[in-house]
């Protein structure tokens, strides 16, 4: 049966290596999974005061995110962490109190950066964010991808075999997790 994945890119760039990165896995993936990027890049900095009265902007981005069956967070690592524009967008999705649009739903991350750690760190940070937001995630394999020229195209198509070997059997794995922890 269908699954859909909303998918968070953490970074708002045109180019985003982390945008190419979340192509390359959705053509790895089977038929049956659909993704649809979450945009992150309109929405206001969380306020508390929102609690009150909602922005539609931010109900709009929990609605989406309620309507997916599965998560796949692809994000740059900023200083040893995720960029703020992501961290923002997880904040608004996990308030006001007790109305936390991720729960439960099946994810993994994944990212690519310049540096060698190959966003390790910033995943090692999303990571802890996610486990108190109740979002089940994929342990292994663990995807830090160091950024080449001819590495990902803007199609989404991988140049080396040994690296679109790799990230075929992530996907593979995540389509077996998120499969696994269907929701009845
Ligand atoms: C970076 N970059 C970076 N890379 C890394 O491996 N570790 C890091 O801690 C940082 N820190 C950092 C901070 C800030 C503010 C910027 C703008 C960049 C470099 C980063 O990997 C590179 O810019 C990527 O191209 C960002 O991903 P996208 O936008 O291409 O998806």
């Amino acid at each position: 049966s269908a699954v859909k994945v909303a998918v968070l890119v953490g970074s708002l760039r045109k180019e985003s290596f982390n945008r190419k990165l979340a192509h390359a896995v959705e053509r790895l993936a089977p038929p049956e999974l659909s993704f649809e990027h979450v945009r992150v890049d309109n929405l206001p900095l969380y306020n508390q005061d929102f609690d009150q009265d909602y922005p539609l902007v931010c109900r709009q981005l929990k609605e989406q995110i309620k309507a997916a069956d599965a998560l796949l967070f692809v994000t740059p690592e900023y200083n040893r962490s995720i960029p703020g524009v992501l961290k923002n967008a997880l904040d608004i999705a996990s308030r006001p109190y007790g109305t936390n649009a991720f729960a439960g739903k099946p994810g993994a991350v994944v990212g690519i950066s310049v540096g060698a750690t190959g966003t390790a760190l910033a995943q090692q940070h999303l990571r802890n964010v996610l486990a108190y937001l109740d979002v089940p995630l994929l342990g292994q394999p663990e995807v830090f991808i160091k950024f080449s020229d001819g590495l990902i195209d803007d199609e989404g198509n991988i140049g080396p075999p040994d690296t679109r070997k790799f990230l075929q059997g992530f996907v593979d794995r995540y389509v077996a997790w998120v499969r696994g922890h269907a929701q009845a």
